[in-house]
């Protein structure tokens, strides 16, 4: 692995047994050429030892904040100016959350509070410590509010006895993500996506139903893309499934609308990949409807369309995805949809194609967003474009963001 340019890196280690891990990590990041510096925090040195890091680095390791040598500058803004980015590896639950809430009491904590430089994270502790809410609350005020890259934590066999995730990211792991950019830091992180998946159904009796081909394929794949790209996910679906993620079971239109507007105030986005009825009947039968010798006619009144009504009320910040199924006119038809709708982004297929209509694994589309662009995906699996479309979502976020920094 050859490092793309010498970078100065502050390697922060705070006091979990992931630390003697460090060892190796610098003596790796030096020999590609960089310029290490390590800061203790004071509990860490119960793990490390200052003398094989400076050893290890050639350079001081410092711990304390106040020394009796006379600088030109004091320590933590000297290391603060000089870095090109800092790593916290391991980052322990204490050090996160004395990152998230600005506590300086460490050399370290006052060097990231004086610097403005990239900063990566790479936790590790106990699975229920990572999974707590405050552990969780504070990784998303460092992802979502400082812009920090969280290197995730893996699932594996912990020093505490726990098997479960908490297991610190591999060196190679975080020395690619650190110097080649090839980060898997959960670009959805911190979002709150809804994710529509199926056909809805539209009772006429106890038994009976207006119903129609989807499989929810579409639907699952992208809540499962937005789930591994960090979102917190809400799947509302009228196909069972268990998930690691929220999954909420509805089955006809009116329920699924009543769901998604519990659920929308609180989201970031809307993905909705649901093959929605248009119509129901007027009045389901509370008994079955037996035959007789006549014919009978089915009144039946509109669904409301979700897409629609949200796409109307929806904050300038939530981001609407829809799809739209076509079987002639796709792209006509579907930016049609995107303007009356109001929505950011809409997906046309053609539902005529046998292998990517609605039972099949695979699927070709045609993605149109509001600023005019358009882009056509071949025909491949359902997952991969699923990814593509998270992919694209997390950059909308990212544009957002943009706007309102400048
Ligand atoms: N949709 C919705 N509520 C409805 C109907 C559709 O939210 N009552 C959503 C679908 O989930 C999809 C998008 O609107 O994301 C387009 O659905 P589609 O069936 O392709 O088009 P319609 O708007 O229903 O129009 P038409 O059936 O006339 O093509």
């Amino acid at each position: 692995m050859m490092s793309k340019q010498t970078k100065n890196i502050v390697l922060g280690i705070s006091a979990g047994i992931a630390a003697y891990r460090m060892y190796d990590l610098v003596g790796e990041l030096k020999r590609l050429g960089n310029n290490v510096t390590v800061i203790l925090t004071k509990d860490a040195r119960n793990f490390v030892s200052e003398l094989p890091l400076k050893v290890l680095s050639s350079n001081p390791v410092y711990c304390e904040m106040f020394s009796a040598e006379l600088q030109s500058k004091p320590i933590h803004i000297e290391l603060a100016d000089s870095t090109d980015l800092i790593l916290i590896s391991p980052a322990t639950a204490d050090i996160i959350a004395k990152m998230a809430t600005g506590i300086c009491d460490e050399l370290i904590t006052n060097v990231l509070l004086a610097s403005r430089c990239p900063v990566y994270i790479a936790p590790a502790m106990n699975t229920n410590m990572w999974e707590h809410f405050t552990t969780q609350k504070n990784i998303e005020t460092l992802v979502t509010k400082l812009g920090y890259k969280i290197i995730p934590p893996e699932e594996g066999d912990l020093a505490c006895g726990y098997t479960g995730m908490g297991h610190i990211a591999s060196n190679e792991k975080i020395i690619k993500t650190i110097l080649y950019g090839e980060f898997d830091t959960k670009p959805l992180y911190g979002k709150k996506v809804i994710v529509t998946a199926g056909g809805t159904r539209e009772a006429i009796d106890p038994v009976r139903f207006i119903g129609n081909r989807s499989s929810g394929k579409m639907g699952i794949a992208l809540a499962d893309a937005a789930y591994n790209m960090g979102a917190e996910v809400v799947l509302v679906s009228t196909v069972p499934c268990e998930k690691k993620y929220q999954v909420i079971e509805v089955e006809s239109a009116q329920e699924m609308q009543e769901v998604i507007e519990s659920e929308f105030d609180k989201a970031d986005a809307l993905i909705m990949a649901a093959a929605v009825s248009d119509f129901r009947p007027i009045i389901a039968s509370k008994q079955k409807i037996k035959k007789k010798n006549e014919d009978i006619n089915l009144e039946l009144t509109r669904n409301p369309d979700i897409l629609e009504i949200l796409g109307r009320t929806k904050r300038d910040k939530q981001i609407i995805i829809g799809f739209s199924a076509e079987s002639e006119n796709i792209e006509k038809n579907a930016k049609e949809k995107l303007e009356k709708k109001k929505i950011d982004m809409i997906i046309a297929n053609d539902i005529t194609v046998p292998e990517t209509g609605f039972e099949s694994d695979e699927n070709a589309v045609i993605i149109l967003t509001r600023d005019g662009k358009k882009e056509i995906l071949q025909r491949q699996p359902k997952t991969q474009i699923a990814r593509y479309i998270t992919t694209r979502l997390s950059e909308i976020f990212d544009s957002i963001k943009e706007v309102k920094k400048t």
